[in-house]
């Protein structure tokens, strides 16, 4: 029997009765929904709405049903439709007539709303620690690699030359400002819904309050039209997600190019690479490519999620169900994500003489050399145009700027002398770039520190 069969004078089509049910994946939210519960049924009977001794028998059948449910004793049912109906179904067959009040002053349009935000709440700490660990590692490699100098990219050619340090510090960055997306996300999910009923609220006099703090909210919803049908939360979420897919595919794409023979600046450790079916000699940068491919999913999710929600009426609409699968497959693909990025790049190895050699070519220091003849009073138009016909040059001849003769410098610019060459080593190339931001190493040092106090603070 449904528990809404009463207007119903025949039963539910199979079909419909599959099409219609979420239980399949709003399983997960059972622990919410029981704790909502438990939180509801105490209020009623302090209000005086139920009785005490039937709000004990309710808490306790919902601690038993989460028990038997830990324990797989119990099956939920499509015929139940989803969770909420599930439980409600087990309590009532549990401790009879009295599970029936349970849903007082309650809708499941409330109830829905309340579990996604109580199930949210939880993975956004899990997600939050998770990227604060990234973030450790990437301090951690900082620290080991200030002085390993590779060279600055801008459109993929080489541009000037920088520290491995300052460019996973950079990665360190956008996780920092994840983390405060999410952070920030979670203030407006830390909304109670319960008591907007179906739509209209409720002509009981609960305690909202009383239920907001059982819950652990800091805040209640407003409207009780707007708290039904709000699922913004859900959104902002996966507008996180998406940005920070963004930034693990990015680093995720340049170790799959750093792996390359072409660039070889790194190789993953054997335990998070994979090999080849057919060629024996390959090691594949998989992980990294599949974190870069999930980044497409966490996209989908979100733009799954606006579609629905476009167009909506007030209030709560059952297109509203389809939330779950997606909001559940972007928390699912962040964690994952994150859980194996951590290791894989903890483990990966950083091999300094190529990121060093690979430094060194491509007329990274050519900006230096402008800098020089400023430095020695030509304006820095002219010192460009002057570098651009020295590169010229050099290119015409197959060498390097450090490998030019002085009386060739000579002969491009009278102002250039000896003490050009200190002026072009690479390493010296970022050793001065003491401005604040830049890679200069006593500047990463304190980006460093920075970055561990702010993570200790959060
Ligand atoms: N399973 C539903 C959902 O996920 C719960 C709310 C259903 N409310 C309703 N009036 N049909 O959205």
């Amino acid at each position: 029997m449904k528990l809404w069969s009463g207007r119903f004078t025949k039963n539910t089509d199979k079909l419909t009765e599959d099409f219609n049910a979420s239980i399949a994946f709003d399983c997960r939210m059972y622990k919410q929904d029981i704790k909502g519960s438990i939180a509801h049924a105490s209020m009623l009977a302090k209000q005086g709405i139920i009785k005490e001794e039937e709000k004990e028998l309710i808490i306790k059948g919902l601690k038993e049903i989460e028990k038997e449910l830990e324990e797989g004793k119990l099956e939920f049912t499509v015929e139940a439709e989803d969770v909420h109906m599930n439980i409600e179904t087990f309590l009532i067959q549990k401790i009879g007539e009295v599970g029936k009040k349970l849903h007082t002053a309650r809708s499941r349009n409330d109830q829905v709303a309340l579990d996604l935000r109580l199930y949210l709440k939880e993975e956004m700490e899990e997600i939050k620690g998770l990227i604060l660990d990234l973030q450790e590692t990437l301090l951690i490699l900082a620290g080991e690699h200030i002085d390993t100098i590779m060279p600055g990219y801008t459109h993929l050619q080489k541009a000037q030359p920088v520290s491995l340090a300052h460019h996973l510090l950079a990665y360190f960055e956008m996780l920092r400002r994840d983390v405060e997306r999410l952070e920030d996300c979670y203030k407006r999910t830390d909304y109670m819904p319960l008591g907007s009923g179906a739509l209209a609220g409720t002509s009981f006099d609960l305690d909202r309050d009383f239920v907001r703090e059982k819950l652990g909210f800091a805040w209640l919803t407003r409207n009780s039209l707007d708290a039904v049908s709000d699922r913004d939360f859900a959104l902002e979420f996966l507008s996180f997600a998406s940005i920070l897919m963004m930034h693990l595919s990015r680093l995720a794409e340049e170790l799959v190019l750093w792996s390359t023979e072409e660039f070889g600046f790194v190789e993953m450790d054997d335990a998070f690479a994979t090999g080849s079916s057919i060629m024996p000699q390959k090691k594949n940068p998989d992980l990294a490519e599949l974190i870069r491919g999930k980044t497409g999913r966490v996209y989908g999710d979100l733009i799954a999620l606006l579609t629905v929600m476009k167009g909506l009426p007030l209030a709560y609409n059952k297109d509203m169900q389809e939330d779950k699968e997606a909001l559940f497959d972007g928390v699912d693909t962040v964690k994952k994500c994150l859980l194996v990025f951590n290791p894989m790049l903890k483990t990966a190895k950083f091999k300094k003489e190529n990121m060093e050699k690979g430094a060194k070519g491509g007329f990274t220091n050519a900006t230096d050399l402008a800098d020089y003849l400023v430095n020695k009073g030509l304006p820095f138009r002219d010192a460009h145009e002057v570098v651009g016909r020295t590169v010229l040059y050099c290119i015409e001849r197959g060498i390097s700027l450090e490998e030019m003769e002085l009386p060739e410098y000579k002969g491009i610019c009278s102002l250039i002398e000896e003490d050009v060459y200190d002026y072009l080593d690479v390493r010296k190339c970022v050793a001065r770039r003491k401005v604040k931001g830049g890679p200069a190493p006593e500047q990463v040092k304190a980006a460093i520190e920075e970055g561990k106090m702010w993570l200790e603070g959060k």
